[in-house]
């Protein structure tokens, strides 16, 4: 008998879906309340919220949870949280509001897609915000940037979705309920979560499957939310890791779905959250490779890893494994790290991601020892298509 997954975070998969006969009833309700149009970033949220990605929150926070979260990484009841989530609107908005009341929620086009049960509203310092999560206050980085453009105050409350805020990548857009659902039909109880937000190159491939060996399967598992400019697309991304898998992956070990979360760049906080999200979709372990979520010079190349020590592997329920900046030795003639590899760095292969886009926008395919072949085809053939868009500078990762 294969033995249970593990427990979502906070004990329980939280579920503020509603279906049917409420959706219709709910949607009905919605055309008569005021409206709030969400960032990308916030529905991105709303939609993990509502699937128990993000559990044990049922909504957006309030400024006790807020204050914990921000302070302590730990929400009031004092389990382990290292991100805001929060729903922001302009003052005139909020002004217009009442506690207690309940507010539409939709996305761009204005179409209506939760009620929000209104809590209360609150102020919040940006700038503290920012050097506590981001550990930085300038504008630059693109995590503080997106929460320097938000509304001035918050809005706490419950959410109940009625109708999904996207559809991409619909065949790959698993909720929890559902990879688990694969992870015990395919008889896994231990399973990796890898979270990317580039295209997979052979340090990827290399930890993953270091990861593999001492698991049932593994969650790959790209972010598919906003990511910055720059960043190679997500569909492009997804051609990826699907040639890679067909070509150097055995099925049966692998199950390929998406993340509808935004990047927020926050590093180490950032590491924290994508694990315990992990958690919630069934991942027993989770790769916490260099530089995890960073960008630019803003972290130490293993910060993201070290957070984990502030927190007790009883209060992670998961474990995390933490892997070295990874490479392809020519002396070894394998990939290896530092912790693996004896050689000078001259015979390794490295390439910085502003290398590779170059590389990839003049045709040009990185060397086999960087990039597989077809996942490097794949990425010339995009920035063919897509010659105006090519995009400059580099993501720090390495990919
Ligand atoms: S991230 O923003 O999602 O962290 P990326 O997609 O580049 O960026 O990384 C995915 C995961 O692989 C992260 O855990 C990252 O730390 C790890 N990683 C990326 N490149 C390397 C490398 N060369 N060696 C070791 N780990 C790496």
């Amino acid at each position: 008998m294969t033995e249970a997954l593990i427990a979502p975070h906070g004990g329980k998969l939280i579920n503020r879906e509603a279906a049917g006969d409420e959706a219709t009833s709910l949607q009905e309700k919605a055309k008569s309340l005021p409206l709030l149009r969400l960032t990308s970033r916030a529905l991105s949220d709303l939609e993990l919220i509502a699937n128990g990605g993000l559990s044990p929150l049922e909504g957006f926070m309030t400024q006790a949870q807020y204050r914990s979260v921000v302070e302590e990484m730990h929400l009031p009841n004092g389990d382990v949280w290292s991100l805001p989530v929060t729903a922001a609107a302009s003052r005139e908005d909020a002004d217009s509001y009442k506690d207690g009341q309940q507010i539409a929620l939709a996305g761009e086009s204005g179409e209506p897609l939760a009620l929000l049960d209104l809590e209360e509203r609150f102020d919040y310092d940006k700038q503290a915000e920012a050097e506590q999560v981001y550990r930085t206050t300038e504008d630059a980085h693109p995590g503080v940037a997106a929460l320097y453009a938000q509304g001035e105050v918050l809005l706490g409350g419950k959410v109940t979705v009625f109708r999904q805020p996207s559809e991409a990548f619909a065949e790959y857009r698993l909720t929890p309920a559902q990879t688990r659902a694969a992870f015990t039909e395919r008889g896994w109880s231990t399973v990796v979560g890898f979270q990317t937000r580039n295209p997979v190159h052979r340090a990827h491939e290399y930890i993953q499957k270091t990861a593999m060996e001492i698991v049932d399967g593994l969650l790959l598992h790209p972010l598919v939310g906003d990511t910055k400019e720059g960043d190679i697309p997500p569909d492009v991304r997804m051609k990826c890791y699907q040639v890679l898998l067909d070509g150097y992956y055995p099925s049966d070990r692998v199950l390929l779905s998406v993340l509808p979360a935004a990047m927020r760049y926050a590093g180490p906080r950032e590491a924290i959250f994508h694990a315990l999200v992990r958690k919630n979709y069934g991942c027993s372990h989770f790769i916490v490779g260099r530089d995890h979520a960073g960008v630019g010079s803003y972290y130490g190349t293993y910060d993201a890893q070290k957070i984990f020590e502030e927190f007790t592997p009883e209060e992670l329920g998961m474990t995390p494994l933490f892997f070295e900046h990874s490479f392809f030795c020519r002396s070894c003639q394998g990939m290896a790290s530092s912790k693996t590899c004896p050689h000078d760095a001259d015979q390794r292969v490295f390439l910085s991601g502003t290398k590779v886009r170059e590389m990839l926008a003049a045709g040009e395919a990185p060397p086999p020892e960087f990039s597989r072949p077809e996942v490097a085809q794949v990425l010339i053939d995009s920035m063919r298509g897509n010659e105006v868009k090519a995009p400059a500078g580099g993501s720090g990762g390495g990919a």
